[in-house]
This record gives C-alpha cells, structure tokens and sequence, in this order.
C-alpha cells in the first residue's frame, strides 16, 4: 500500500495557482493605485498606465478562476456538521497547548470560512471594480462607495490569505505537498483530516 492518498486532482491544482498568480499580480499592480506610498511598485509593469491594464486584465482572471475554485468545492466549504460545531467551539485547538483531536472532513472550518470568504470577496471586488473601471458611467456616490469597498475588501483579502499561506506551508507541514503534487502522505491525512481519510480510505 501506498504512503501517499490523492488529494486534489490535476485541474483543481492548475485552477489554485492560476487564482494565486492572478492574486498576486492584482496586489502587485493594485498596491500604487491604494496609497502613493507604494507607487514604486509600478515600476514591475512599467509604469503606472502599464498596471492599471494589467490589473485590469489579471482582474478578470481572478474573477473568472476565483469563481470556478469556488464552485469546485462550493459543496464542501458551505455545508458545517456537528464535528465542525465541536471544531469551532475548541478554536480549532489554535488556543491550546493540548494535542487537538477533531474528526475534521476534507476541510476544516476555518479553512471553510477562508473558502467563503474568497468567494464573497470575488463577487464584491468583481462588483465594484466594473464601477471604479467606468466611472463616468455610474452615479458619483456609486463610483465612491465601489472605492470605499473594493479598498476594505482587498486589505481582508490580503490579511485571510497571508494567515491562509502560513498554515498551509510552516504551519502544517506536508499539506503544500497536495497542492504541488496532488498526493499528501496517509500519516498526514489521517492526523488533520480524518473523516476525509476514512471516506477515501
Ligand atoms: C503562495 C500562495 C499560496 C499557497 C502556498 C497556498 C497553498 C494552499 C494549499 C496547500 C492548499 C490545500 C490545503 C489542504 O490540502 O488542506 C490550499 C487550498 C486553498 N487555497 Fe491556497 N495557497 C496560496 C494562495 C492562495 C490564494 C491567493 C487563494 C485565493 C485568493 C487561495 C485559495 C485557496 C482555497 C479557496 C483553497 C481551498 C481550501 C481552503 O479554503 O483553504 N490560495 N492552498
């Protein structure tokens, strides 16, 4: 018997790290355009007009990858059971010293939450983002409202995804390994997500 359990398939992982590079590029490009502290970062595009175009373009990536990341695993990130509630109440054993044992399924709530949280996020910075590209074709308050909540929601998204990067990588060793390669190893599944271990088992 194998070490290792498939994970994610080849196109789940294609999709995850085309969202990642068009994330990437949209903070890289949209940096400038939040704060004057941060317009030397025009500079990887060639100047200011060059970002906007590419934030534009990579804008629509995300959006349309974004989307199709969630509704890849809409089902298993919006549907919470008692062992989630149970998760939830411990914090996930964030909080403990204590080894935590809960009975998690292919993922666990937080990582649920962060999975809704982008898909919110998609919509809105989608949203208000087709306001703040035309603005002259949208009522004034509009246009300053979409600035107002395409600015918060950027700064949540970059927080979330750090806090997201951290526990997939140093945080939870061996869990990049099924984003890389599609295969985590049987120890490690059975350790973080044992329900999930048992269905695929
Ligand atoms: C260098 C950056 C990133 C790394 C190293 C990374 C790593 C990972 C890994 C290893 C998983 C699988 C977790 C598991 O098997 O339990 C995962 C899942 C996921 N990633 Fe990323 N990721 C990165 C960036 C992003 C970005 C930018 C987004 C979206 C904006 C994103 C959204 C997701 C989502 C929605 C999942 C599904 C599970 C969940 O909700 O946590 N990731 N990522």
């Amino acid at each position: 018997m194998s070490n290792y359990v498939e994970r994610f398939s080849t196109r789940e992982r294609v999709l995850h790290w085309f969202v990642t590079a068009a994330f990437i590029t949209l903070v890289l490009s949209g940096l400038g355009l939040y704060s004057r502290l941060f317009t030397g970062y025009f500079d990887f595009f060639g100047g200011g007009a060059n970002a906007i175009l590419f934030h534009k373009i990579a804008g629509v990536l995300f959006f349309a990858s974004s989307l199709l990341l969630f509704f890849s695993h809409g089902k298993e990130v919006t549907t919470f059971d008692e062992d989630d509630r149970e998760w939830l109440a411990g914090r996930g054993g964030y909080l403990s010293r204590d080894e935590a044992h809960f009975n998690c399924g292919k993922f666990n709530p937080g990582q649920k939450m962060f999975g809704i949280f982008i898909g919110v996020a998609t919509l809105a910075l989608g949203l208000t983002g087709i306001f703040i590209w035309a603005p002259l074709a949208f009522p004034r308050w509009l246009v300053q409202l979409s600035l107002l909540v395409h600015g918060l929601t950027f700064v949540l998204a970059v927080m979330f995804t750090v806090i997201h990067v951290y526990l997939a990588t140093i945080g939870n060793p061996g869990t990049l390994e099924g984003m890389l390669y599609g295969y985590v190893r049987r120890i490690w599944a059975r350790k973080h997500h044992p329900k999930w271990y048992r269905e695929v088992e």
